[in-house]
């Protein structure tokens, strides 16, 4: 599956991470990609939501890590403060993308950064900012 969407503001946005919301279920590890800005952590909220999780999302940029619960737990991960795979390791996330042992889902901002140790991706979505309120979302979906 690859679904390209020109979005032209939040409203469409959150309305983008409802549908996806729908393919959404456990064990699933999903990437977004996109520069700083360009709304990774915005779709994020929508989509934590439309899960069904009351859990108020933030930006995980100095907890690495931010945890929220649901139907099942929601793992929200953002790198762009590790600079490889072995500073991953060393705080133990790897443990998360085992997908045999994954409870919930993982949704990971900046992976490029952490290059080799996320094996099995289910889904990673591109966020490209077009305009201040426009974005060109890109999703694609992998199968094992
Ligand atoms: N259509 C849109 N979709 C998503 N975000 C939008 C849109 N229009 C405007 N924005 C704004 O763009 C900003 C995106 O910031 P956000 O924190 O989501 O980016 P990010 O990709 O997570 O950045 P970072 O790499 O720093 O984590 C927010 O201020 C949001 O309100
Ligand atoms: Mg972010």
């Amino acid at each position: 599956m690859r679904i390209q969407m020109d979005v032209h503001n939040l409203e469409q946005t959150d309305a983008l991470a409802k549908a996806f919301s729908k393919v959404v279920r456990p064990p699933m590890i999903i990437l977004l990609n996109g520069d700083l800005g360009s709304g990774k952590t915005t779709f994020v909220k929508s989509l934590v939501k439309y899960l069904g999780s009351d859990d108020v999302v933030t930006s995980p940029t100095f907890t690495l890590l931010n945890t929220y619960s649901g139907k099942f737990p929601i793992y929200h991960f953002d790198m762009y403060r590790l600079s490889s795979m072995e500073e991953a390791l060393a705080v133990g996330f790897d443990e998360y993308f085992d997908k045999k042992r994954l409870d919930g889902i993982c949704l990971v901002e900046w992976a490029e950064n952490v290059e080799g140790l996320i094996n099995s991706v289910d889904f990673v979505i591109d966020i490209q900012k077009i305009t201040d309120k426009q974005r060109k979302f890109i999703i694609r979906e992998f199968s094992k």
